[in-house]
Formats: C-alpha cells, structure tokens, sequence
C-alpha cells in the first residue's frame, strides 16, 4: 500500500507545554502546524507539573530577573550558558503575564495578584534572604497550563494528531530535516508527514531509571531520534534527582510543601538539612538535598522499618493550608500510601526526575550540531525546545521552577524563530526517498513476534542497570561496568519478543520502539558520565568530590555514532550584564 503523505509548514512533535506553546504562535500566525503526540495532548507530563514556574514578578518578596539569574547560574553549578540563562529570566516575567491573559488560573493572593512561593535555591539579591519566585495554581500548575494552552490551540486551528508515534526524523544528503514518519498507533498505518520545518518537543527521558516522577511516555524519543539523525547530545551525565519522590515508588511529592514551610526529618526526628545547608536548610538547591537524604540513609540515619528513606512533616501547616495549597500532594498520598499529610509524615527519598542535557539548541531553538569541520552549524529546519533539549540554561543543576519556565520561554522562542525562517525559506525541500525507506525499514523490523527476550523485560533489567550504576553517588568501575551491561542489553534488543498482549494490540509495537529510543539515551547518559572526572551540580562522583573548573567547565556532547564524547565550551558571556564567575557554591 502507497504511504500516506501529508504537507504542513511546521511539524512539532511532542504536545506538552513546549510544542504548545510553539503550535500557539504559529497558528496564530496562518500557518499549518502538525502536532503529532503519542498521547492525548492533555495527557502530555507537563500535566505533572506541581509546584509551579519561576518569574520575578515581586508579588510576595522584593525580586528581580537579575536576581533570578544569579540563581540560575549558581544552580547550574556554573555550566549554564548565561547569555541563554539571561534571556529566560528576562522573558520569564511577560512570559507568566501572557499564561495569566490566555486564561491560566493561577492562585491568588488576597490583593489579587499571582501567588507566588518559595522554591530552592532561590535568594534575594544575589545569594541574600530566601526569595518567592514560583507562581503557582496550587499543586497542580503544570495541569492549569497544559489544559490552557490546548484550549487555546484548538481555538487557533492547530491540527492534532492525537495518539501518533513518531519513528524517525526524514533528512536529506545535507543533512536538512524534510519532516517525520509517524505511526498511527490505533490503525498501525505509517504516514510520512513533510514540513518545512521541525519542532521536537517530546519531554525528557526519565523512565529509563527504574524509580522516577516521570510518566510511562518519557522514553527519550526525541533525543534517540536526534542521534540517529547524527545531533549529538549535549550535557547527559546530568540528571536530576528530585530529593522528595514518594519513598520506594518514585511519584513526585512537590518541593513546594517545603516552600509552604514542610521540613525533613531522619529516623532519629532530627531536621538534617540544617547541617548540610545552613543557611537554605530545606530549601537548598536539589542536588544538595538529594545527596543529603542518600548520605542520611547510606549512614543508617533512615527512618521506617529498614531506615530506608526519611520523612517529610507538613502537619504543623495545618489542614487549612494542606487543603488550600497542597491539595494535589494530600491527595496523592491519601491514595497512594493510604496516610494523610495532615497528621502523619510522609516517606520520601529522591526519584529520578529531570534531564538537564538533551538536543543543543540556541536560544532560539535551532538545534546545533558540530559539523564536519568540528565548528557548530545549525541543522537546516530542525528545532528543540522543552526537555528534550540543551539550551543550555540548567547546566548541571536545575531549580525548581524553572523547567515549566523552560519550556514556555523557549516554546515561544522557537516558534517565533520558526515564523522567520518560514518567510524567508516558503518551499519544502526535494522528499529524500532514502531517508524515508530507512525509516520505514525501522518500523518493519518490528511486523514480527520475535523468540527472544521479552521487550518488557529487556526494558525492566535496562532500567534496574542505570538505577545501580549511574545514580545520586557515582564511581569510575561501576559505571563502566552500567556501560558494557547497557550496550549488552542494547545488542539483544534486535532479537526481541513482543509482549504477549502483541496480537491485540499494536502498542506492543511502540514500547519495543520506545525500547530502542530508552537504549540509545540511556548509553548516552551513562558513557557521558563516566567520562566526566569531577562532581559538579547532579553529577557527583565519589572518585572526583571536587568541581573542576580547569578541566571540565564544559559541555559534553556524546555522538552515537561510535559511542564517542566530545566536548564544547560553556558561554559564559550574558547578553547585556557583567558575567558571574565561578565561585565555591554554598546554601
Ligand atoms: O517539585 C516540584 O514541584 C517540581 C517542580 C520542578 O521540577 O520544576
């Protein structure tokens, strides 16, 4: 049967808050966007989102986008590129305003302006008090967008298509990106979509640790398909570990039932915090708080039967606040661990959650890619935005707050550089027939049963691997012990057997797809990271202790072809104010 074809001027993958925020601006402007989610856009995890998004909007504490990129670049551990840093931060404030008139409700504070809360890392001029820069609907912010922006969408005319996988990015011989082949999941029917250009926003990669806050969908898929188009990605050994993750299951308990005044305790009822960030206390940046649980529990301080995890106290905020607040939070554990936070502790530990690395992109969202003279070039029509990509403001730590703020900035930043290259680049390029036949052959490999592992399994013992070695604390011989076991699974996978379900339903399809693109990003983050000898922000390593900054204040970027890492510098020249230098990071 003919492939099925269809033509748009732009095609975003991914419809969480970044493809979005970019679908918006497009449509608004009369052109044709494809939004192809593997989900119902509602359903994108961007709805996950709790505690809220950063802006200097001073509603609550004096504040100042300056202030915030102090913080930002402090948070960063310093490998955050401040000219990019210094754009979100300034753009966070007509950012939060713009949501606030497209129809978000945001919680009020009693004047009626936007409630706004402490989250970490966080401080008034330049290191001071503790600031409150995170503008919130209550636990449940990233929902509020999310559903505002989908609404707005749908009101601008963008084309969905709902409940399509994306296999693989189209390119021709220059290495321009002609579109994608998708996959209609329900039908199982390919259809190559052509587009002048295109978006990946397809979120992040956090299930290919076997405990996380990410949702089933975050398989990396945009960031596997960027390293078979031959992008490198950048930063990967830094991922994040939310310290706060539901103890033994990993959904996220919200940093802002700290920023609402919520403390730690070990298994002893001591607020440990105070003695590894004594000024910040709670609400120090999340790769401190995380290594302060992991070394609570390492050294038999841990509470509950087996001192493996601590506990987070919220009952002395009292039900009025919890109820108001942390309505999402009192919920979660209502089900999910039959307590009530009003009046008993919750078990918690640190839960994969967030990669800082991804696609290398400008601040613009055009991706760029070392070309084969080694100098960075932008890949004609390809864009990155959200997650999945490295702009980079996060470096190698991210605060909380600012991945919403991520990927609304460079969402609209995307999309109106994508406005631009479409006056001046109005025709589609020559389809590259090749290009699509690959792709097409990527999707037959799977037309078949298989008789070897199972595919679930495969990604159950892949996940299990990156968890022992490459987690919160890092070692040279483990992790190159997690790297053989990666790419042992890696090979295996061709061999695979569809889970059984495979006759009814064509989704055994994808997760052997969504296998693949895990396998990819996981070698990725794990050889990134052995490779890099120092700890700085996330990335900590127990033969390294110290930060670098002769060495390794620099970006990796990791090529899968050949499995090789290089390195690039970090731009640590702002757009318009003085740079903030490196300096020893205390809270
Ligand atoms: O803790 C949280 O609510 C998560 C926020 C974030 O990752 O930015």
């Amino acid at each position: 049967m003919a492939l099925a074809r269809r033509r748009f001027d732009c095609l975003i993958l991914g419809a969480g808050g970044a493809g979005l925020n970019a679908a918006l601006r497009l449509s608004n402007a009369d052109l044709r966007v494809a939004v192809v989610s593997k989900v119902f856009p509602t359903r994108s995890h961007t709805v996950a989102a709790q505690g809220g998004v950063n802006a200097a909007l001073a509603n609550v504490l004096p504040d100042s986008w300056h202030w915030h990129m102090f913080d930002t670049v402090k948070g960063s551990d310093y490998l955050g590129d401040q000219d990019a840093i210094e754009f979100m931060c300034r753009e966070a404030i007509p950012t939060v305003y713009e949501l606030e008139h497209d129809g978000v409700p945001f919680s009020r504070l009693d004047n009626g302006k936007i409630y706004q809360r402490a989250f970490g890392g966080q401080s008034q001029n330049f290191g001071g008090a503790q600031a409150a820069r995170t503008c919130a609907a209550a636990d449940r912010t990233g929902h509020a967008i999310l559903h505002t922006l989908f609404q707005q969408n749908i009101r601008a005319k963008t084309h969905f298509f709902d409940e399509f996988f994306a296999v693989d990015l189209i390119r021709d011989d220059e290495g321009a990106i002609l579109g994608a082949l998708v996959l209609e999941i329900e039908t199982g029917e390919p259809v190559l979509i052509e587009a002048k250009t295109t978006l990946i926003a397809t979120g992040g990669c956090g299930q290919i640790f076997r405990t996380t806050s990410n949702a089933h969908i975050n398989t990396g898929d945009g960031m596997a398909m960027a390293l078979r188009a031959g992008v490198p990605l950048e930063d990967m050994e830094f991922f994040q570990f939310h310290p706060t993750g539901v103890a033994g299951k990993g959904m996220l308990i919200t940093e802002g039932c700290r920023g609402e005044g919520g403390f730690l305790v070990n298994g002893a009822g001591e607020r440990f915090m105070e003695r590894y960030a004594p000024n910040a206390k709670d609400l120090a940046s999340r790769d401190v708080v995380s290594r302060a649980i992991a070394t609570e529990v390492r050294e038999g301080r841990g509470a509950g039967p087996d001192k493996d995890y601590v506990l987070l106290k919220l009952s002395h905020l009292g039900a009025d606040i919890i109820g108001k607040r942390l309505p999402g939070i009192r919920e979660t554990c209502k089900t999910f661990l039959h307590i009530d936070p009003v009046d008993t502790p919750i078990p918690v530990f640190p839960t994969a959650h967030y990669v800082m690395g991804g696609i290398p992109t400008d601040r613009f969202g055009r991706v760029v890619a070392p070309s084969g003279t080694g100098a960075e070039e932008v890949v004609p029509g390809l864009y990155a935005a959200g997650e999945c990509a490295c702009v980079s403001v996060h470096g190698a730590n991210r605060l909380g707050g600012n991945s919403l703020l991520d990927i609304l900035v460079f969402g609209r930043a995307a999309g109106q550089d994508i406005i631009q290259f479409l006056k001046e680049h109005p025709h589609h390029r020559p389809m590259n027939e090749a290009s699509v036949d690959q792709a097409v052959a990527r999707l037959d490999r799977w037309d078949r049963k298989g008789d070897g592992p199972r595919v679930k399994d495969l990604r159950a013992e892949l996940t299990k691997v990156m968890e022992d070695h490459c987690g919160v604390y890092r070692v040279e011989d483990v992790m190159a012990e997690g790297v053989e076991r990666v790419r042992a699974i890696r090979a295996r996978i061709g061999e695979a057997r569809l889970t059984d379900h495979s006759r009814t339903f064509n989704t055994a399809r994808i997760e052997a797809l969504e296998l693949d693109n895990l396998a990819d990003v996981a070698l990725a983050t794990i050889a990134s990271a052995l490779h890099r000898q120092e700890s700085r922000g996330a990335h900590s390593r127990v033969d390294y202790p110290d930060r670098d900054d002769r060495n390794w204040l620099k970006h990796t970027l990791y090529q899968l072809d050949g499995d090789r890492v290089d390195y690039k510098p970090v731009r640590t020249k702002p757009l318009t104010v003085e740079s903030f230098p490196p300096k020893e990071r205390v809270y």
